[in-house]
């Protein structure tokens, strides 16, 4: 089959090359040139493991290509897939310009049947105004050009997004036209080989499906976050009451690690934008809210508790920072906790010496030569001359440290951990003083 993809970022690029790989022709179109241009040598602008070899593979095989041309980029594909940014504007609402904008591109363009296919995240009713968008262009070229629209919300996971696409856990198709749903099934036929997972919906509850999946995951944590912080007071431990509860099945032990809050592109925006949906139709979503809230101040958690250790203050102090990227196995810092905690820090006088396994590139361009920020090319160079360590990320490669080397380096000898990575009893052998969440 032949697919066109609008947008080469995280989802589009993801989208081309799995849908090539199972051997469709793919093109995918992005308007930066610079983008494109890199592309077409192997360049692959972001971090995910396994994209690189798959895009150059199929690149190779002549199924995967790229282009900036729109007029190339419409003829080519039955299947136009919307994999554009959906930024958030001032109020938290989702920008639809760049979707609007490819609906107009593909409507001035089309001279045969298309299946609009939207797989950025968009709020509910964006099917009914992309597709208003081609009637009005197709009005004003005086053209009755028959074509569909339909949502196929992606649910990949940065870090593992291949096989989140290649083994979906449901495959959603939001459409009114049981001809296109039959397209479209077979389009996704490759990855629906083990049990059926498509669910076919009408397009408002596909569009709403992803927001709802956000939504309860970043429900989830928070909910831990908010015990973890009342597990503190108590004298309990969170990480006991995350095994209690996990072996409950209704409840289950994914998505209840508590930790220094969620960030990320997709929780932090989708959240909101769906408490805005709520507000535009008159309802309060209270409980939206309160999610947002508790992750906001999640994020200064482990501020405060350092705070709390220094009575006198950070000023002067040096911390190690191992972990920055939102998560592990990504370069991605967009609303990173590690952020909120090193601006915090240097803002009170401290100096921080940080270290990614991936997202130190990333770091340097958000915060270029910030004062009192020093780039770390090792997990052991972070240490040299610190006081404290703090952990943000839970890389694989921290969770085993010497805790007696540490205990012997930092000069403080205490560890802050925003992911409760450690069994606390062993890092207090060590001499350390060892502060987690929740316990
Ligand atoms: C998420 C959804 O999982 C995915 O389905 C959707 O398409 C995009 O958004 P992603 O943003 O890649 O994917 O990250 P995810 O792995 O879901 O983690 C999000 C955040 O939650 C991270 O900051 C992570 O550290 C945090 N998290 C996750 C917790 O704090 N505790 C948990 O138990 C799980």
């Amino acid at each position: 089959m032949k697919i066109t993809v609008f947008g080469s970022g995280y989802v589009g690029l993801v989208t081309g090359a799995c849908l090539a790989d199972v051997g469709n022709q793919v093109m995918c179109m992005d308007v930066d040139q610079s983008k494109i241009d890199k592309l077409k040598q192997g360049i692959i602008p972001i971090y995910e493991p396994g994209l690189e070899d798959m895009v150059k593979e199929n690149m190779a095989a002549g199924r995967l290509h790229f282009t900036t041309d729109v007029k190339e980029a419409v003829d080519f594909g039955l299947f136009q897939f919307v994999a554009v940014g959906t930024p958030p504007d001032e109020d938290g609402s989702a920008d639809l310009k760049y979707v609007l904008a490819v609906a107009k591109s593909i409507a001035e363009h089309m001279t045969d049947y298309k299946i609009i296919v939207d797989k950025s995240t968009v709020p509910v009713g964006t099917a009914d105004k992309v597709k208003q968008a081609v009637l009005d262009v197709l009005a004003t070229r005086g053209e009755t050009q028959e074509f569909d629209v339909v949502s196929n919300p992606e649910f990949l996971k940065e870090g593992s997004a291949l096989d989140d696409f290649m083994k979906p856990d449901r495959i959603i198709i939001g459409t009114d036209n049981p001809r296109t749903a039959e397209l479209l099934k077979a389009l996704y036929a490759p990855f629906n080989r083990s049990r059926e997972r498509v669910i076919t919906m009408d397009i408002r509850s596909a569009e709403l499906t992803k927001y709802a999946a956000n939504a309860m995951l970043a429900t989830k944590i928070s909910f831990m976050n908010e015990l973890a912080n009342l597990a503190e007071r108590l004298g309990a431990d969170i990480e006991n009451v995350r095994h209690g509860i996990g072996s409950d099945s209704r409840i289950g032990y994914s998505f209840i690690y508590p930790g220094c809050g969620y960030g990320g592109s997709c929780f932090p925006k989708d959240v909101k934008a769906l408490e805005r949906t709520a507000k535009e139709m008159g309802y309060h979503a209270e409980l939206l809210s309160a999610v947002e809230n508790v992750n906001d101040r999640q994020k200064h958690r482990l501020f405060e508790k350092i705070s709390a250790h220094y009575p006198d203050g950070v000023k002067g102090k040096t911390f190690a920072i191992w972990g920055l990227a939102f998560k592990p196995n990504t370069d991605d810092m967009r609303e990173a906790p590690s952020r909120v905690l090193l601006e915090a820090l240097i803002a009170a006088g401290a100096s921080v010496q940080v270290y990614d396994p991936e997202a130190m590139h990333e770091t340097q361009r958000i915060y270029g030569d910030k004062a009192g920020l020093m780039y770390c090319d090792m997990q052991a160079d972070a240490l040299q001359n610190a006081d404290a360590l703090i952990i943000v990320t839970e890389w694989k490669q921290f969770r085993s440290p010497d805790f007696e080397q540490l205990s012997r380096q930092l000069k403080d000898k205490v560890i802050f951990d925003g992911r409760n990575m450690y069994e606390p009893k062993f890092v207090k052998q060590a001499g350390l003083q060892y502060y987690a969440i929740g316990r």
